[in-house]
């Protein structure tokens, strides 16, 4: 499967699936990496191992949508079949979600439906839940809505930081991401309406 990853910081959820790709347990092919920011950690980290890297800069366009016309393009000429978002910071309009032609996954830090968007461990700490983590989920026109495709939970302690449960959340966003791309590449991931089904066996 042809996949892309848009990333807009430091990359460790790419640095995730590049790892598990380089070992042979990730069936995929990098076909690219792009940011909006010119500086982002995971261009650099895609760079190291020889993926080619293209960065969306926001001032480079009158607006929002002569940028995701470029983000679409560059998806159209490579050939992606899944969009893979790893940290990448600016919502996607529904005009892109409409036009593009791969699926799209995200990886969000908290168990969704609870606390969507920004902050997601701040919103946890603050609410006071006693368990959070993350999910991994197609994207659809929504804010973290779309069909969720696999989620795994970690403890919150009374002694959490933002710092300390986002730690915890990440070590596990880094086993469940590629692992749920692997699942999409091997053709064993169906999704009907809302609900999404894993035949991990078949
Ligand atoms: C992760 O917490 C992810 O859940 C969220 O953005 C963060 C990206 O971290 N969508 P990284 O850039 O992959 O290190």
């Amino acid at each position: 499967m042809k996949i892309a990853v848009l990333a807009s910081g430091r990359g460790s959820n790419l640095q995730a699936l590049i790892d598990e790709w380089l070992e042979g347990s990730l069936p995929v092919e990098f076909m690219g990496v792009g940011s909006d920011q010119i500086k982002a950690q995971a261009l650099l980290r895609a760079e190291k191992v020889g993926i080619p890297t293209r960065a969306f800069p926001r001032e480079n366009y009158p607006d929002k949508q002569a940028q995701e016309d470029d983000i679409l393009n560059w998806l159209e000429e490579l050939g992606v079949e899944l969009l893979v978002l790893a940290g990448y910071m600016r919502i996607l309009s529904p005009y892109f979600i409409r036009r593009a032609e791969c699926l799209i996954v995200n990886i969000h830090p908290s168990l969704l439906p609870a606390f969507p968007g920004l902050n997601a461990q701040r919103q946890a700490l603050e609410y006071g839940v006693k368990v959070s983590g993350c999910t991994v989920h197609f994207v659809d026109e929504g804010m973290d809505t779309g069909p969720i495709i696999m989620q795994e939970a970690v403890p919150v302690y009374e002694e959490d930081t933002v710092e300390t449960l986002s730690q915890r959340i990440l070590q596990v966003e880094h086993k469940i991401y590629p692992e749920a791309i692997r699942l999409i590449a091997l053709g064993k991931v169906e999704c009907q309406g809302r609900k999404v089904t894993i035949k991990r066996h078949s």
